[in-house]
């Protein structure tokens, strides 16, 4: 039998209580999957780490999360750590130095998922949002001159070089043609005269190896209105750091909310572990009351399905997630309900079993 080995990082706030139900659904599906097992390791770094020890994951943290077929991450950051701390001692390192380059989005309205969009129908809303995720606006390149002084300057600079830009773009002109869907750059080549410049015409060249794929391109203000405005333009998109940072943010607003949105951090070529979590952060205003919202957390672990290649297990908890919203009977606060964090967990099992005992019957 199969054994996955997952490291789980918990992280702070909610990210416990989203994950160990993202773990129950993972679980589920092992026992009644007898090709396959996972074996998960919990690792207590984050905030509260720090406090205790001054940073933010043991000194040889990344050399023990080598051995893992995958990363399971809920949250970090809380109050009386610096997020700019939090967020680069844990998160993005973890990116960087697994060289985790792509990162990945559904933006899909789910059946029955709250969407703020008017005479839109939901299939129109159904995007992989692919963001380069190891460099450019977030090199963390830059310095801090003549700080405090009349003068002071600090530069924050993009950096773009011709492997990273071309290696996304690749990897998304991939997905696009494996899934049989139009590719969209977006972009900003008209203000940013090095880098975004570059950006379209590494585009442009890639897009000569794969003529078999439809594409467009949209500078990101355009892009944002267009994603409220005509969504269904939208099928695969790739775009930088910064402006997948922010277009996914939308993308979440349109699909579901902050409580369904996933986002997967590949190394595609699994040299390293990939890292899946829910986007959201760690909610301080609602941690420790068993409230929050696990579909979130629930999805990625269907993304992380997807990347062992059980697609259909994929497929399975979102159908699982869709029966939930679509019931409408055991939803988190956030989403018009009373449940709490566990109950949907358990009911987005059941509806599981369901569907996986309907599949054994007719197979
Ligand atoms: P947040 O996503 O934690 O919360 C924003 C709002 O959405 C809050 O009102 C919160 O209650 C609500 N919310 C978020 N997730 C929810 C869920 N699953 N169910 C129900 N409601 C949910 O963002 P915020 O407040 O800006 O950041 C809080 C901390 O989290 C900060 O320290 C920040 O740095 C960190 N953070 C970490 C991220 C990560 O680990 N990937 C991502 C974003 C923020
Ligand atoms: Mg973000």
């Amino acid at each position: 039998m199969k054994t996955l080995k997952i490291a789980v990082i918990p992280g702070d706030g909610i990210g416990p209580e989203v994950i160990s139900e993202g773990m129950k659904i993972l679980n589920r599906i092992a026992e009644l999957d007898s090709g396959f097992q996972f074996e998960f390791n919990e690792f207590p770094w984050g905030c509260e780490y720090y406090s205790k020890h001054g940073v933010m994951m043991d000194e040889n943290g990344m050399d023990k999360l080598k051995e893992f077929n995958a990363i399971y991450l809920g949250a970090v950051g809380y109050p009386g750590v610096p997020d700019h701390i939090s967020l680069w001692d844990l998160l993005l390192k973890i990116r960087k130095d697994f060289d985790q380059y792509v990162n990945i989005r559904p933006i899909r309205l789910l059946e029955a998922a709250p969407c703020p969009l008017k005479d839109i129908s939901r299939e129109d809303v159904n995007m992989l949002f692919i963001r380069e995720n190891s460099e450019g606006e977030y090199a963390g390149a830059g310095d801090w001159l003549f700080k405090g002084q009349e003068n002071e300057v600090v530069l924050q600079n993009g950096v773009f070089s011709r492997k990273g830009t071309e290696r996304i773009i690749r990897y998304a002109f991939e997905t696009a043609r494996k899934e049989g869907k139009t590719l969209t750059s977006i972009s900003k080549g008209n203000a940013l005269n090095y880098s975004m410049v570059f950006w379209d015409q590494v585009f442009e060249e890639v897009s000569r190896e794969y003529q078999d794929v439809e594409t467009a391109s949209y500078l990101v203000d355009a892009a944002a209105m267009l994603m409220i405005k005509d969504p269904k333009r939208f099928e695969v998109v790739v775009t930088s750091n910064l402006f997948g940072d922010i277009l996914t943010d939308l993308g979440a607003a349109i699909a579901g909310g902050i409580g369904l949105a996933a986002g997967a951090n590949i190394n595609p070529e699994r040299k390293y572990p990939s890292m899946f979590e829910p986007i959201h952060g760690s909610a301080p205003d609602i941690a420790g009351q068993g409230i929050a919202n696990p579909l979130a957390a629930i999805w990625s672990a269907s993304q992380m399905m997807d990347f062992f290649g059980y697609e259909n297990y994929g497929e399975n908890i979102l159908q699982a997630i869709e029966k939930v919203l679509l019931d409408g009977k055991v939803l988190t606060s956030d989403m018009g309900g009373t449940a709490t964090t566990e109950q949907v967990g358990n009911h987005v099992v059941n509806y599981l079993e369901e569907i996986l005992n309907a599949q054994k019957t007719k197979s």
